[in-house]
């Protein structure tokens, strides 16, 4: 059994159009290797799903990813996009619960519920968010706190839904700070994220599930965090915009055979 080892970009709301589409040309030129079981996401803002789409569409390792969706079906929501417009433009990932969203937009484990159950019914594979923040780190409390986040969140969807499904454990207080967990940090809380995934599926659902670590990851410290066992891979923000930093941690994902 093999799990996914991945690179996920979070471009959040940032580059010009031709900004974006550059980043996306020079990641397609740079030199990438990729095994079979590893993959590149890219979540894009709305407005450029479709041209970087295009871009990258015809290498098969390269998936293009929405950063959230509505969580109703459709109607009078103004300004919202729904997963099934989503499905419609060929996108196959959704980011859901990142914490800048539940934070800004006090999006709840209700709301995100409701994401992830639309984006499973139109196909679209979600990037499960979660993290806790730093009074909650310095209290020694955040493996409750995360647990506590994915029973809310996931605990509802049966084991065919968790097979394959896409975890990212982004620590608050190390997004954008430049303050990254450690790779022991990191690895400590994927293994007991894993831990609570195998103790309601068990553990060969929990096998499959790609745990990704997002939080200053960059070129630099890539390695390190993507080596350990149940590190799948990361989300990357400020250093997935620069194609150069993103390409070396594109080439950070390990090769694992389970
Ligand atoms: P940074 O890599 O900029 O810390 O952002 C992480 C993140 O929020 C990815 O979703």
């Amino acid at each position: 059994m093999i799990r996914k080892q991945i690179a996920a970009a979070n471009w959040k709301m940032n580059l010009s159009l031709s900004q974006a589409e550059t980043l996306a040309d020079e990641l397609m030129k740079s030199e990438i290797k990729l095994d079979i079981h590893q993959q590149v996401i890219l979540a894009v803002p709305f407005p450029y799903l479709t041209a970087i789409h295009q871009k990258v569409n015809h290498h098969n390792h390269f998936h293009v990813s929405a950063q959230n969706c509505a969580a109703t079906k459709n109607g009078a929501f103004t300004g919202e996009v729904s997963a099934e417009m989503l499905r419609d433009i060929d996108i196959q990932y959704v980011i859901i619960g990142h914490s800048e969203r539940r934070a800004y937009y006090h999006e709840t484990s209700d709301i995100l519920v409701e994401k992830i159950n639309l984006a499973l019914e139109y196909g679209l594979k979600p990037i499960f968010c979660c993290g806790e923040p730093l009074s909650i780190r310095e209290e020694g409390t955040q493996n409750e706190f995360v647990a506590h986040q994915l029973k809310e969140g996931l605990f509802h969807l049966d084991a065919e839904q968790m097979k394959h499904f896409i975890i990212a454990y982004e620590p608050i207080w190390a997004i954008g700070t430049g303050k990254t967990a450690s790779s022991d940090q990191a690895q400590e809380m994927h293994q007991y994220i894993r831990k609570v995934i195998a103790d309601q599926y068990g553990h060969s659902i929990a096998d499959t599930v790609s745990i990704l670590y997002g939080g200053s990851v960059k070129a630099n410290n890539a390695e390190d965090i993507f080596s350990k066992p149940d590190v799948d891979g990361g989300l990357v923000g400020g250093a997935s915009l620069v194609a150069s930093e993103f390409s070396t941690i594109i080439n950070s994902l390990k090769s694992i055979i389970l």
